[in-house]
């Protein structure tokens, strides 16, 4: 499986949610791999609407940005695992800026992974380094190295290569790769056979943009 997520972060509006979507339901979706997988990361108010309109899409998924540590109860604006069932199947965990931003920790994102897990939400696992522990439990790790999100200098290829074999993941974990990645770069990273796709940003807010990045290869 090849793994194009795109994380849209705090940006759009919904018009502007609802008219990338329009955009990109017009694009050559059929002549995609069976193997390629798109998983749309809105900000969570759109989920729904945009789950809407691309429900014939059989190829797109959707995720959600964060979730609580918190199961439920009087945890005001947090948004529950829960409350996202049969909403989102993915939840990105763990991205360096929830990290850096607000603080989040080990013990946090693992609560945040059981609770997803509880309620039949994937993490999408992100980490910074080798060092970062990955939960034993999560199937999809994404290594984004903090110098290469947003700055347009993705990791180099070898090296990303390096911190997958530190890391020793269990047999089937879906290893995939967050940084600067676009049109021009993403066939280096899939040459390598060892890396199971994208955690895209920048390069994902553009529906053309995003197209051309995982039609790349
Ligand atoms: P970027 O973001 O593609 O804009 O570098 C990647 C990410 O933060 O996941």
């Amino acid at each position: 499986m090849q793994y194009y997520i795109a994380n849209w972060k705090a940006n759009k509006s919904l018009e502007e949610a609802t008219d990338w979507m329009k955009l990109f339901l017009k694009m050559d979706l059929s002549s995609l791999s069976s193997e390629t997988k798109i998983i749309i990361a809105p900000p969570a108010p759109f989920l729904l609407p945009l789950k809407t309109l691309s429900h014939n899409q059989k190829i797109i998924s959707f995720a959600v940005q964060d979730v609580s540590r918190y199961e439920k109860g009087n945890y005001t604006g947090e948004l529950s695992a829960a409350s996202l069932c049969g909403i989102a199947e993915y939840v990105i965990v763990g991205h360096a800026e929830r990290r850096s931003l607000f603080h989040e920790d080990e013990k946090i994102l693992q609560a945040k992974v059981e609770n997803a897990q509880k309620y039949g939400l994937t993490p999408i696992y992100c980490i910074r380094a080798d060092t970062d522990i990955v939960p034993r439990s999560v199937s999809i790790v994404s290594y984004e190295p903090l110098f290469a999100i947003g700055t347009g200098r993705n990791e180099n290829p070898r090296q990303v290569l390096r911190i997958k074999q530190g890391l020793k993941l269990p047999d089937g974990t879906a290893f995939l790769y967050g940084g600067s990645v676009n049109r021009a770069n993403a066939s280096l990273y899939l040459a390598t056979n060892e890396i199971s796709g994208f955690l895209i940003g920048a390069a994902s807010l553009d529906p053309t943009a995003f197209y051309q990045t995982l039609t790349a290869h």
